[in-house]
């Protein structure tokens, strides 16, 4: 007679990790997920603590990372210090040729600026479109979200279901406050992007990232000039126009 495995729920799965350290609960779901496992990384902050926590510890959980084709050359610094310092390849999700190409022709370089759809419609095909691709056939995805960063993301839990994506989420930093972010960095002589020391607290695309003042919320320097509701992406919010 076949037996089915259980299904992990939310229920059982949380339980299973509760009170483990985050390197523990990163091998737990590794093991209960084999080859089912991934890290999406920016190559910010949070993304570069994580890493070193998986790369140092030899957690089998693939890394990957979107090139949306807008980033820093100081992304591109970093991207590669990793790789060399931890002996890894990052993996790379790039957006589809033609949907660029069918962009930049119709609308120009510059298209997020003259409205939220059109901001929209760059995220879904600069990350979107290859977040999906590269979420295929996973299980468990692991991102460097905070709670602090943002009051969407206050309410998450460290491990959420998405039902989008059917899968489930694990934040492992999300309870970090910036500054132990910072430490964590400082004392394991983590690789960074530079920009961080010039006032840019969450790094994304350079057309839609901007360093931040004293005292303004994380977020402040992403799309700056849309309203504050507006303000994802679409890689941590499922929108019905973004879905592959
Ligand atoms: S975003 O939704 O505004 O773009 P944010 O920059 O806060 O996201 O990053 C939150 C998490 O999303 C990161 O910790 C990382 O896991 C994932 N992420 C964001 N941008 C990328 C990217 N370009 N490639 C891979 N993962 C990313
Ligand atoms: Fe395009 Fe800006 Fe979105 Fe990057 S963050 S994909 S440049 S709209």
């Amino acid at each position: 007679m076949i037996v089915e495995p259980t299904p992990h729920t939310l229920e059982s799965l949380t339980e299973q990790l509760h009170g483990l350290s985050n390197v523990e609960a990163m091998r737990t779901l590794a093991e209960l997920f084999p080859g089912q496992i991934v890290f999406s990384t920016s190559l910010g902050y949070e993304d570069q603590v994580i890493t070193d926590l998986i790369a140092s510890n030899e957690i089998p959980v693939r890394i990957f990372t979107l090139d949306t084709g807008r980033m820093f050359s100081e992304t591109y610094s970093v991207w590669k210090k990793t790789n060399d310092r931890y002996g890894i390849h990052i993996e790379t999700y790039y957006p589809q040729a033609d949907a660029v190409e069918k962009l930049m022709t119709g609308k120009g370089p510059y298209s997020m600026y003259e409205s939220v759809e059109n901001r929209k419609e760059c995220c879904g095909i600069r990350k979107v479109e290859p977040l999906n691709r590269a979420l295929k056939g996973q299980k468990i995805w692991i991102t460097g979200i905070r709670a602090e960063q943002s009051a969407n993301r206050q309410g998450m839990a460290q491990l959420e279901w998405d039902e989008a994506h059917q899968l489930f989420k694990f934040h492992p930093l999300m309870d970090w406050t910036f500054d132990e972010v910072k430490q964590y960095v400082k004392e394991h002589n983590v690789p960074y992007n530079p920009l961080h020391d010039r006032g840019f607290v969450s790094i994304g695309c350079q057309p839609c990232t901007r360093a931040i003042q004293e005292g303004e919320d994380f977020r402040a320097g992403r799309w700056w000039w849309e309203d504050n509701s507006k303000k994802e992406c679409g890689l941590h919010t499922h929108e019905e126009v973004f879905k592959a």
